[in-house]
C-alpha cells in the first residue's frame, strides 16, 4: 500500500484498550479517567480480522499497545492469535513494563509468555529511574515493577528490547545519564521522546517542553560529541546517534522539532474503539468499527483501509497550533 506521497504502509499500530494501570501525566491525567464501554472496544477476534486484511495488503509489522496493553484480559493468547497471522514479519508490544514480570497459570512470566508466542520486541516507557520523580509522573510508586518488567523481559529471549522516555523540563535532564547508563549496562535500545500534544493534560506547554536537541547537548556535555547514525533504524521515526568510546546507540523520536520526521513514514493506526487513523498528529480519523459491525466482508474492509491510506496527510499538524481532541491513551502512542 502506498499513499499519496509515496509512503509505504506496512506497520500498523494497534491499541487493545484505553485502560492502564499508570496514570502518567502528559497520557492520562488523574481527572480524566471515563473509560470507553466494553462494547465500543474492538473484540479481539475484530482486530485479528483487521490484522489479517492488513497483511493481505501489504502490513509486515504490528505493535500492540494501549492504555496498557497488559491490563486486557486473555491478552496472551491474543498475541498468540496474532503472531500466528501467516505473512506477518514481525509483532511487537509497546507497554508500561509494570505487569511484564507478572506469573501466568503456567508459571511462566507474562514478559516469556509474550516471547514464546512470537513476539519479537517490546518497548518499555521508563522515563526516570528515581522512585520519587517515577511516582509523580507516573501517578504510582512502581518503579519497582517496571524494572523487575524490564528483568522479566530480559530473562524472556525477545530479539529486542527498547526503552522509551519522554523528555519533560524540570524533570528528564538529570535523568539523562542514568537512563543511558542502565540502558548500556544491559544492552538496551534507549530512545527519547519529545513531548507531543496527544493529551489533554495541562503538561503539555512550552515551559515543560525540552526538545531532542536539548537533551542531546546535554547527554554531548557528559560524554562527547555524539555522532549521527542515519544508516542505523528500527521500524519507527527515531533518529540514532552513538554515544563516543562505548558503542552505544540513542534514539530521538523529535515530532515536534524534526521537521524530516513524517518523510518515512509508513504508519497506520487502529484505535481501541475501532476507528482507523492515517496519523497521529491529525485529527482525521474513519470508522471501521461501525463498518466491521454492519457487516463487511473481508474486501470491503480491505477498501477502507486502501481509502484511509490514500487520505494519510503529507505530515502531522502538531506544529500549526494543534488541539488534541483524544487522549493518548485511546490512540495508543
Ligand atoms: P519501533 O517500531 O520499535 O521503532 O517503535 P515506535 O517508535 O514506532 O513505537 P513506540 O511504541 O516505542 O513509540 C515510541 C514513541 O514514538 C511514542 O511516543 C509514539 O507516539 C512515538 N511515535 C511512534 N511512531 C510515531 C509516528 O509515526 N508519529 C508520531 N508523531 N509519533 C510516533
Ligand atoms: N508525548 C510523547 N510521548 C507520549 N507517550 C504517551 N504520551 C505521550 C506524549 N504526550 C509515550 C509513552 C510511551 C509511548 C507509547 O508513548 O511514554 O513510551
Ligand atoms: Fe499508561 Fe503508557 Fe499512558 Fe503512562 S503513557 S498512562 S503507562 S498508557
Amino acid at each position: 500500500m502506498e499513499d499519496r506521497f509515496g509512503h509505504r504502509i506496512s506497520y500498523l499500530r494497534i491499541s487493545v484498550t484505553d485502560r492502564c494501570n499508570e496514570r502518567c501525566r502528559y497520557c492520562m491525567p488523574v481527572e480524566l479517567q471515563e473509560w470507553l464501554p466494553r462494547e465500543g472496544v474492538l473484540s479481539y477476534e475484530e482486530i485479528l480480522r483487521v490484522a489479517a486484511v492488513g497483511v493481505s495488503l501489504g502490513v509486515r509489522r504490528i505493535r500492540v499497545t494501549g492504555g496498557e496493553p497488559l491490563v486486557r484480559r486473555d491478552i496472551v493468547p491474543f498475541f498468540e492469535a496474532l503472531c500466528a497471522i501467516p505473512g506477518l514479519e514481525d509483532v511487537g508490544i509497546s507497554t508500561n513494563g509494570t505487569l511484564l514480570a507478572n506469573p501466568l497459570a503456567d508459571g511462566r512470566s507474562t514478559a516469556r509468555a509474550l516471547a514464546d508466542a512470537g513476539v519479537r520486541t517490546a518497548n518499555v516507557s521508563l522515563d526516570t529511574l528515581d522512585r520519587e520523580t517515577y511516582a509523580a509522573a507516573t501517578g504510582r510508586d512502581y518503579l519497582d515493577r517496571a524494572l523487575a518488567g524490564i528483568e522479566a523481559a530480559r530473562a524472556a529471549g525477545f530479539e529486542k528490547i527498547k526503552l522509551n522516555a519522554v523528555l519533560m523540563r524540570g524533570q528528564s535532564e538529570a535523568q539523562l545519564r542514568p537512563l543511558a547508563d542502565f540502558a548500556h549496562e544491559r544492552g538496551l535500545l534507549l530512545r527519547f521522546i519529545e513531548l507531543m500534544p496527544v493529551s489533554t493534560g495541562d503538561v503539555l506547554t512550552e515551559a515543560n517542553f525540552l526538545p531532542c536537541a536539548e537533551a542531546r547537548r546535554l547527554l554531548e556535555a557528559e560524554f562527547g560529541p555524539l555522532e549521527r547514525r542515519p544508516e542505523f533504524r528500527t521500524n519507527g521515526p527515531a533518529s540514532y546517534f552513538e554515544v563516543p568510546g562505548r558503542g552505544q546507540l540513542v534514539g530521538f523520536i523529535g515530532a515536534m522539532s524534526d521537521l524530516h520526521f513524517c518523510e518515512s513514514c509508513n504508519k497506520l493506526r487502529l484505535t481501541c474503539d475501532g476507528k482507523l487513523r492515517p496519523c497521529l498528529g491529525s485529527h482525521l480519523e474513519f470508522d471501521l468499527l461501525q463498518e466491521i459491525r454492519r457487516g463487511a466482508d473481508d474486501r470491503e474492509i480491505a477498501e477502507f483501509i486502501q481509502m484511509v491510506v490514500d487520505r494519510k496527510p503529507k505530515e502531522h499538524d502538531f506544529r500549526d497550533n494543534y488541539q488534541p481532541g483524544r487522549k493518548m491513551i485511546a490512540i495508543g502512542g
